[in-house]
């Protein structure tokens, strides 16, 4: 059975700054789309919330791009915007709907997705990534030690399914175009582009064998969107999981590292991405430290059967605990480089109009 599963998200408010999303918002969503669930646009849903970014995961039969369902996402935000994000006045309400003019494609418009119609297997395990006060090139690393690095995946080695290896699509969000590169024989060239995490963003994982669909990520920037400042894009991903596909422990296993990744306090440092558990996700110190919540669904012809809290484990107490040493590390170098991030990609934030008042004052030394 072909099923199309869209995970579609947008900070449209939070409460207490940019810290979470309010519960009144989560309501008015899930009556939205169960509404639409009543009518048979869409099969399933779950909302879910990660620090002040709302997630709607959908499924349905309507294919990747449809515009009756980038619709019901764009009104629904428009919903929580109106009904709640604005009636309570809470902080940067409706922030993440840059366009006043929605055409039915979300491509452009501000919420991120990650969206692919698949064959549902006869089991189908799928993890979704939802992260916040970080971007899309946060899941670089994990996808590339998931699907290319034997030390993380024993399956590469040892399940002949993996041991040929998958094709990353990589996006250069700059420039608006993509590449596939194979693995294992260009691993090489993949993390030549890839280890430059704000511009090479891996958009989507195939199984070579098959190119059958692993993974895909979103990869909206908000910025490039809107040529300033919004925020930065706090990405979503999904990732199936077993029987020939990486086991659910080993998608899980790159975030027992919690590397370093750009965002944080005013989308202009690099922290370590913590992994948590629902609950805990929710930015607290320097507006951080970005955080990463994993949910595992099942899917059964096209409904969501769970979700498991993946991160709600002690297994990860000590990634949250490193994660906390590296935070104070990098905390210490305060406006300093490398805590805070290089020119380029300072030229998106606030310190552009900074240092745009000092010019005048340059004179030849
Ligand atoms: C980061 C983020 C926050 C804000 C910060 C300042 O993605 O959203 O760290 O940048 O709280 O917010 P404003 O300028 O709205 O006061
Ligand atoms: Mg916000
Ligand atoms: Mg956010």
């Amino acid at each position: 059975m072909k099923i199309t599963l869209s995970v579609i998200k947008a900070d449209i408010g939070s409460l207490a700054g940019h810290h979470t999303v309010h519960p009144n918002q989560i309501e008015v969503a899930k009556e939205r789309l169960n509404e639409a669930k009543k009518t048979d646009l869409i099969k399933d849903f779950y909302v879910s919330a990660v620090g002040d970014d709302l997630q709607l995961i959908m499924t349905h039969t309507k294919g990747v791009n449809s515009s009756e369902i980038h619709t019901l996402a764009w009104e629904t935000f428009k919903e929580v915007t109106e009904k709640v994000s604005k009636k309570l006045k809470l902080y940067a309400a409706g922030q993440d709907l840059l366009s006043t003019a929605f055409s039915g494609n979300l491509k452009g418009m501000g919420p991120g997705v990650a969206e692919a119609e698949i064959e549902e297997r006869v089991s189908e395990p799928i993890v979704i990534f939802m992260a916040d006060k970080t971007e899309p090139g946060a899941w670089n690393l994990p996808l590339y030690r998931i699907f290319a690095d034997p030390f993380n995946t024993a399956g590469l080695i040892i399940d002949e399914k993996l041991h040929t290896g998958f094709t990353y699509r990589v996006m250069d969000v700059m420039e608006d175009r993509v590449v596939d590169l194979h693995t294992p024989d260009e691993s090489y060239d993949l993390l030549a582009l890839i280890g430059t995490t704000g511009r090479y963003v891996i958009q989507s994982v195939y199984r070579r064998s098959d190119n059958l669909l692993a993974a895909v990520a979103s990869t909206a920037r908000l910025s490039l969107i809107a040529g300033r400042y919004v925020g930065k894009d706090d990405p979503v991903m999904f990732v199936r999981a077993q029987h020939g596909l990486p086991a659910v422990g080993e998608v899980l296993e790159p975030f027992a590292f919690p590397h370093l990744v750009a965002g944080w306090m005013r989308g202009s440092h690099n922290g370590p991405l913590m992994p948590v558990s629902l609950k805990n996700a929710k930015c607290t110190r320097f507006d951080g430290p970005p955080r990463v919540a994993a949910l595992g669904f099942q899917l059964n012809e096209g409904m969501l059967v769970g979700p498991a809290d993946l991160f709600d484990d002690p297994a990860f107490d000590r990634a949250r605990s490193l994660a906390n040493e590296v935070a104070d590390y990098m905390r210490r170098h305060g406006p300093f480089m490398p805590a805070r991030l290089g020119p380029e990609e300072m030229e998106y934030t606030t310190l552009a109009s900074v240092l745009k008042k000092m010019e005048g004052r340059f004179k030849p030394s």
